[in-house]
């Protein structure tokens, strides 16, 4: 089986080595997870090219994507599109009402630190235990409030969220989030 690093040269995907190095990451956390993955959810579609990585990389998973344009070229027995803004919570019930709750969340939608709030705000609930809420791309100058945020939230969370490390890439963006602990998965 091959791992997100090989399958990101192979779909020459930017979350690799190539670009910002994000599936060295995301290999370490979700090997454990692969096989027990049922659904993963990605805000932020583009072509399509994670979603596809996904797809072959959780053999189990239904793949989610939501986008304010969703591709119509983008084919996979298992993906599923939903076309709507991230940060309108009418849009995101509606969708998470049909989906239901997910075992990873990735934000890598627009990038714009209202609409990660937005999205993580209504979403974290619908994250299932043991599962990931991950957030993509945050420039250095919001590394303080999001690290500020995440330990609060963890904090007040009654041990149900745990940060996960924050990961910074070669070109000095970062992912951060939590672990929705004791959980199905583990
Ligand atoms: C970086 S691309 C996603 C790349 C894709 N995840 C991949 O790795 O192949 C960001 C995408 O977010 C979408 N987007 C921008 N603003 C958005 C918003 N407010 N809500 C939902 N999607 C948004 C854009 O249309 C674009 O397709």
């Amino acid at each position: 089986m091959k791992t997100l690093e090989e399958l990101s040269r192979e779909y020459q995907c930017l979350k690799g080595s190539q670009w910002h190095n994000y599936m060295v990451m995301y290999d370490l956390l979700f090997t454990p997870i692969r096989e027990k993955v049922m659904s993963i959810l990605e805000i932020g579609i583009a072509e399509g090219t994670s979603l596809k990585i996904w797809q072959d990389y959780f053999p189990h998973a239904i793949i989610y994507g939501v986008d304010i344009n969703v591709p119509k070229n983008v084919t996979g027995d298992r993906i599923r599109m939903f076309e709507g803004k991230q940060q309108d919570w009418d849009f995101l019930k509606q969708t998470m009402d049909k989906i239901g709750p997910c075992d990873v969340i990735i934000d890598d939608g627009g990038h714009i630190l209202q609409h990660q709030l937005c999205s993580l705000l209504y979403l974290i609930d619908w994250v299932r235990e043991g599962g990931f809420y991950i957030i993509e791309d945050v420039p250095e100058t919001n590394l303080k409030f999001w690290e500020f945020l995440t330990m609060h939230m963890a904090g007040i969370s009654q041990g149900k969220l745990e940060q996960i490390p924050i990961f910074t890439g070669p070109i000095t963006e970062s992912i951060l989030g939590f672990r929705r602990k004791k959980g199905l998965l583990e």
